[in-house]
């Protein structure tokens, strides 16, 4: 697979997003290992997850012990997969989502998230989601503490408008190397900080990249030119979705959730397609 560069890491230009396999409509175990074994044997070496990524109240970070048993399990090398984590966001297990972006609860839910993923250090530590309630630059200093501790080995942002890439960016230097925002067909609002992150040789990880779990598979008939093109190439408008993403800007490293191995094998192959300049633009005007 094509790769593409977190910081000084390389890693496969599609990655796995987790949250499917722990929130409402999770799979059992057995299949959600399948998937992500099936992911890893596709060359995805970047797999996205978060301590929120869970159903019920009391198993706060089941995506990520999830992903630490079936890395256990897997025949390959598990050092070269770089596991992505977020804190800031929580579940209270009534299905709404909070926020907590104080440097003390950023602390713990590392310390936290550090034992449930079995590692030194968490390979991609990312900020969730701004939290209105305390100043962003308080909580990405205690992300910056986290680093300068050896807790994280990289850090990433989430949810980030201009401003705060910027921001963040002052604080934590070299130390930041990613932003993940939802981006889509359906949702291109955050172009612009798409564009901040070229600028600035930072990785954009697309959430919701083929327009969240609900509506991915109606891609093609929501977006009739990602059909029209698929058709033309013969794959699914799910893998053309990814590879116009991927043909935007060598920054970006969408992240597409699943729940079967078919899917994200699936859109493991878009790294490899190519679209013709005329595609690419067509697609591109369409979307939106
Ligand atoms: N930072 C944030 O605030 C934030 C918010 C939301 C999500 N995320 C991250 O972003 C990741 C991706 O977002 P998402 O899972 O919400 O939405 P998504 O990636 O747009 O859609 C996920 C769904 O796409 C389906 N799918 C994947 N590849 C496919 C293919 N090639 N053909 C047909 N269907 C395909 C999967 O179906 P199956 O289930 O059938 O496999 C899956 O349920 C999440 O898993 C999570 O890691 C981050």
């Amino acid at each position: 697979m094509q790769t593409r560069a977190i910081g000084t890491r390389q890693v496969g230009a599609i990655g796995l997003g987790g949250m499917p396999m722990s929130i409402e409509g999770r799979p059992d175990e057995r299949r959600s290992i399948a998937t992500i074994h099936g992911a890893l044997d596709a060359g995805v070496t970047l797999i996205d997850t978060a301590d929120a990524y869970h159903l019920y109240a009391g198993e706060v970070g089941h995506n990520e012990s999830l992903i630490a048993r079936a890395l256990a399990s897997w025949g390959g090398d598990a050092s070269t997969v770089l596991v992505a984590t977020k804190g800031g966001h929580l579940r209270p297990g009534d299905g709404t989502w909070t926020r907590d972006g104080s440097p003390a609860h950023l602390r713990s839910a590392c310390e936290a998230s550090l034992k449930r993923l079995g590692v030194d250090a968490i390979g991609l530590y990312q900020f969730h989601r701004p939290d209105p309630l305390v100043p962003y630059a308080e909580s990405i200093g205690a992300i910056k503490e986290l680093y300068d501790e050896g807790k994280i080995r990289i850090a990433g942002i989430s949810n980030a408008n201009p401003d705060q890439i910027r921001t963040a960016q002052q604080i934590l230097g070299e130390r930041l190397v990613s932003v993940q925002n939802q981006f889509s067909p359906a949702f291109r609002s955050s172009e612009p900080e798409l564009d901040l992150c070229t600028e600035l040789g930072l990785a954009f990880l697309p959430w919701s990249p083929l327009g969240g779990i609900g509506s991915a598979a109606g891609l093609g008939t929501s977006h009739a030119r990602f059909q029209q093109v698929a058709d033309e190439l013969g794959v699914s408008p799910q893998r053309v979705c990814l590879a116009w993403m991927l043909a935007k800007s060598p920054v970006v490293i969408p992240i597409p959730g699943a729940s079967r191995p078919e899917t994200i094998i699936d859109s493991a192959r878009a790294a490899d397609l190519e679209l013709s300049a005329e595609q690419f633009a067509r697609l591109d005007a369409a979307a939106g």
